[in-house]
């Protein structure tokens, strides 16, 4: 799909406030169930432990950033902030339900403008948010920007399977039985389509893992899951 910036990110935010009632439901349908146990890998790599302020970028209705939560008790805090006021509210509604709701402070922002200042977190997660940025680049050296030397900044995000076949599968049922899924589920046909588009149209995890790198990060790399359907891609910020 071809934007301007800014065409892209009203576009972003109206998809997401469109299908935030379902979000969490079609999310676990899509994989699975195994949704889950990718963020669990997520708060394990960023290394969130008890007393840490951890950042999560794109925090939609709060799943992640619930369970980093979970492991910064009890002294620590995690902060989420997306732009979309929809999905914040189902955030809201889900953290009533967490054991460390005391712990996390949702806000609404902008990934490529974060209002936090230079080296204050002790680590920065995003899911599934980089690839609906309309410059990747800079939401990422946003996130580089607020950690402190020595943290993590770590993305889970669709990637590109390269298994023969399995691939070919894979990219059909994406294109053509979700969007369906999405229409019959949660009657957002264009909305899935989106999904879809943006994960084609998406860096592989080899590319993002370069494209951290140049953004300042060292000892990058990349995790897949699921069979490269899905990647945990990370890197460090430079001790000084
Ligand atoms: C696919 S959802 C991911 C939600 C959540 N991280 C998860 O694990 O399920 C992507 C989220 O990114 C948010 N988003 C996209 N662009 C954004 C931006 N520029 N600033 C803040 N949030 C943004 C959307 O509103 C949406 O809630």
């Amino acid at each position: 799909m071809e934007f301007s910036n800014r065409d892209k990110s009203q576009y972003v935010k109206d998809t997401f406030n469109a299908i935030a009632r379902r979000y969490d439901l079609m999310n676990t349908l899509m994989s699975l169930g195994m949704d889950k146990l990718w963020r669990r890998k997520v708060v394990q790599i960023v290394q969130a432990k008890p007393g840490m302020r951890i950042l999560d970028v794109c925090c939609g209705t709060g799943k992640l950033t619930t369970e980093l939560g979970k492991s910064v008790v009890p002294s620590g805090q995690v902060i989420g902030i997306d732009f979309s006021k929809e999905m914040l509210e189902k955030a809201w509604k889900n953290l009533n339900n967490s054991f460390s709701k005391e712990n996390i402070k949702l806000l609404q922002g902008d990934a490529l403008s974060l209002p936090f200042e230079n080296n204050s977190f002790d680590g920065a997660t995003v899911g599934w948010g980089l690839r609906n940025l309309p410059e990747l680049s800079k939401g990422i050296q946003e996130m580089v920007r607020v950690v402190k030397p020595g943290s993590l900044v770590v993305s889970l995000d669709m990637a590109k399977p390269t298994i023969p076949i399995f691939k070919q599968v894979y990219w059909f049922y994406f294109k053509k039985i979700i969007p369906f899924l999405g229409k019959i589920w949660a009657g957002k046909e264009k909305e899935y389509n989106y999904l879809f588009s943006s994960a084609y149209e998406f860096e592989s995890q080899s590319e993002l893992a370069k494209i951290f790198e140049n953004c300042g990060l060292v000892k990058t790399g990349y995790i897949n899951l699921a069979g490269g359907i899905v990647a945990i891609v990370y890197g460090q910020k430079p001790r000084i």
